[in-house]
């Protein structure tokens, strides 16, 4: 089955997908690096768990993302999640509009996104999930197609929800705090899933499957095939580098929350995603999220270390805040043109 997309097919790009020079790719998609660390979880609940702790300081100190592998996810599930997901993509138009969430709704379908603000649009289509809390889950939202979808995600949600826990006793421990505390600071912790599908792209370095961003929650979990697009930044976009896909890993990339709490030791990670003419990509990104209204405050002060924050903000503070500065931030590019 061909996926039908929303995008556009005709050879030149479409003036609302062409970035300013200043956002076009700088690496290709597939001039894939290494840098960034694969850290096996086998032995985390034993005699391995120091070093990967270790492992796990250094590479959020440095980028603020690492991949994780041997991490007791089920493969048959995961390759499931992702064989039904590019069925779900491949449905006709009217399938997937069906959960149109244009107008504000919570979970479903979304062509070609944008960023608050922006008039350029991302080179993709998503589906996503609102999966935690339990009582968030609006099934009217979930797509029931195709067939036995609802389940798998349900599924893979709580698997990942486990793997999330894993790594937030990790990074509790690399702060020098006790192991519960960043779920605990979490509060009730959200989890949203964003299936995105990027298609092939007649123009890929005038555009972008995702701009750059950092995400906003804690940590991210980002399941990606063997094609290759994450790219991540460690100098302010000045450089870039493409994530290597590795079989069966989860890239995790700490968020703003993550980066706050930490006292902006670890690091928020700078990432976007690339296209190309050659091939579509998927990409699955469980994000985990404290609840809207836990606390976002240093949990950790190290000796002679300012608090990043003046003073403790509601998640849904901090979220406020950093759309209103995409939201200038764009307004200020549209000046300067
Ligand atoms: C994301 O940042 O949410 C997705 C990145 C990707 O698809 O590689
Ligand atoms: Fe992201």
């Amino acid at each position: 089955m061909a996926p039908t997309t929303f995008l556009p097919t005709e050879e030149t790009l479409r003036e609302d997908f062409v970035r300013d020079e200043d956002e076009r790719p700088k690496v290709a998609y597939d001039q894939f690096s290494n840098e960034i660390p694969v850290i096996s979880l086998a032995g985390v609940d034993g005699e391995e768990r120091d070093e990967i702790r270790k492992k796990i300081v250094a590479a959020c100190e440095d980028w603020g993302i690492f991949q994780v592998v041997d991490h007791a996810v089920d493969m048959e599930l995961v390759e499931t999640m992702t064989k039904l997901a590019k069925q779900f993509f491949a449905l006709p138009p009217e399938e997937k509009l069906r959960f149109d969430m244009s107008g504000g709704k919570k979970g479903g379908f979304i062509v070609s996104s944008r960023l608050q603000g922006e008039t350029v649009r991302d080179w993709r289509e998503i589906v996503t999930y609102f999966s935690y809390p339990i009582k968030a889950r609006d099934y009217t939202r979930w797509p029931d197609k195709p067939a036995g979808w609802i389940p798998v995600v349900e599924a893979y949600s709580e698997k990942l929800m486990g793997l999330a826990c894993t790594l937030l006793g990790l990074l509790s421990e690399a702060m020098g705090l006790e192991k519960e505390a960043l779920a605990k600071a979490c509060l009730d912790m959200d989890q949203k899933v964003v299936v995105n599908y990027y298609p092939k792209c007649p123009q890929p370095d005038l555009t972008l499957g995702l701009k750059r961003h950092t995400d906003p929650g804690t940590i991210t979990l980002l399941l990606q095939d063997q094609i290759g697009g994450l790219q991540a930044t460690k100098d302010d976009g000045k450089s870039w580098i493409t994530v290597q896909p590795v079989a069966g890993a989860f890239v995790v990339n700490l968020g703003d929350h993550g980066h706050f709490l930490s006292n902006g030791r670890f690091k928020n990670a700078d990432h976007q995603a690339v296209v190309n003419s050659n091939y579509s990509r998927l990409s699955i990104a469980t994000f985990q999220n404290p609840a809207p209204d836990a606390t976002v405050y240093p949990l950790a002060i190290r000796d002679g270390e300012k608090p990043v924050l003046d003073e403790p903000i509601t998640f849904m503070e901090m979220y406020r805040r950093k759309m209103g500065r995409d939201l200038e931030l764009a307004r200020l590019k549209k000046l300067a043109k």
